[in-house]
């Protein structure tokens, strides 16, 4: 098999699909790479890396792909109206490995399959145990949690840890964390490492235990509609207005008290809920960060703004950082890389390094979006 590791062209995005630990592995199960010239530079990995990992380089895209079976990305790739056609050089009967937002870019399923691309949406990757090391929502995720905090930590004018000395004594900081998923996990478990005393809220009460686990207080809202509010993927369900009306209550006198709030909540193929209002904003302390992980999916904060970093009239600042694991950019190539590597084996035949593919594998049917110039994937259909 041929594979192909294109450069990212999306503005913003530092990240690459594959790592010369990835490529040299690649190459041991008898498969050919070609990586574009410059493809690893945002992640700090040469040319000379890749090359001295067993990959030939091509000066660009074009050449990459001329051959490949397979194309490797971290994003959609772009089409001619948002500036340049990427869509345009992929080949027609190859294949695509990235991270598509295929649920909510109908169109650009499409503008694949008329391309002749089978593409596969990493995010998709269904959530069993089997698949734990090819999630790419959870890789990047655990990364994001982790940077929100030291983002707000190095934003915020005061200390993280109480500190007793013989000047006086500093209260440690208060951090309140919407959504305990993977990022909010990660969130929490920083937090505490840096001392701060950590308050959780999800809709989901089965991570009730885990917040509890790492140190956390876990606000509950309403335990029985809780218990009720996870898909049988993991996922949170969307909650009726009720709900939500209590959680505000719940969650408006702890967002007050303070110093850091951390927003992660997210429901798949939907616009991320209203968690913190304008009123929650206004009452919290000058000197307070918030820090809207979900502002991509539309944000959880009232006043947050993609790729913006607001400061209220009453001192508060709110970070609104799109693609915050771009802002790991080697760990985060690193680590989704090697999702990537663990999917592809699937599919590499031993001896020959041929792609054979499963298709009847519950990952693959998870996951392919398109195939023969169709898109095929159930949730896409009609
Ligand atoms: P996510 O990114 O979709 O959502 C983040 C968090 O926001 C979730 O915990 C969700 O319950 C919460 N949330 C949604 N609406 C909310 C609201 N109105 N108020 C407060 N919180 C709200 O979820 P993520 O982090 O990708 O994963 C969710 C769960 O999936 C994990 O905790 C885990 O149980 C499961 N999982 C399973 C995997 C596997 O078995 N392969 C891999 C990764 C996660």
């Amino acid at each position: 098999m041929q594979i192909a590791v294109l450069k990212e062209r999306r503005p913003g995005e530092t990240r690459v699909a594959a790592t010369p630990d990835t490529v040299k592995k690649l190459a041991g199960l008898g498969c050919k790479i070609t990586v574009e010239a410059g493809a690893g530079a945002g992640a700090n990995i040469s040319d000379a890396d890749f090359k001295a990992a067993g990959a030939a380089i091509a000066a660009d895209a074009a050449s990459a792909v001329a051959g490949a079976d397979m194309v490797l990305k971290v994003q959609r790739p772009m089409s001619a109206d948002e500036g340049t056609d990427e869509v345009a050089t992929l080949k027609s009967g190859s294949y695509l490995m990235a991270g598509l937002n295929a649920l909510t870019m109908k169109p650009a399923m499409q503008a694949l399959a008329k391309q002749g691309v089978n593409a596969f949406a990493m995010e998709l990757m269904p959530r069993i145990s089997r698949a734990q090391a090819m999630d790419i929502l959870s890789s990047q995720s655990n990364l994001a949690g982790y940077k929100a905090v030291i983002d707000a930590a190095a934003t915020f004018g005061r200390a993280m840890p109480m500190m007793m000395t013989a000047a006086g004594t500093i209260a440690p900081a208060r951090v309140l964390v919407f959504g305990a998923g993977v990022a909010g996990l990660q969130a929490i478990a920083t937090a505490k490492r840096m001392g701060a005393v950590v308050y959780a809220t999800d809709v989901r009460y089965a991570v009730k235990e885990q917040v509890q686990s790492l140190g956390g207080k876990f606000i509950v809202v309403d335990e029985e509609k809780m218990k009720a509010a996870e898909t049988a993927g993991g996922y949170a369900k969307e909650m009726d207005e009720d709900f939500k009306r209590k959680q505000a209550e719940a969650v408006a006198a702890e967002v007050a008290k303070s110093d850091i709030v951390i927003t992660t909540a997210l429901i798949p193929g939907r616009k991320a809920p209203t968690l913190v209002s304008a009123e929650m904003v206004a009452s919290m302390k000058a000197g307070s960060v918030i820090v809207d992980l979900a502002v991509e999916s539309g944000g959880n904060v009232v006043g947050s703004e993609k790729d913006k970093v607001v400061i209220t009239a009453n001192g508060v600042t709110i970070m609104g950082h799109s693609n915050v694991p771009a802002r790991l950019a080697r760990d985060a190539s690193a680590l989704y890389a090697k999702n990537i590597l663990n999917f592809l084996s699937l599919m590499i035949e031993k001896g020959t390094g041929n792609l054979k593919i499963n298709f009847d594998d519950e990952l693959v049917k998870g996951t392919l979006v398109t195939k023969d110039g169709q898109v095929i994937h159930l949730s896409l259909a009609g």
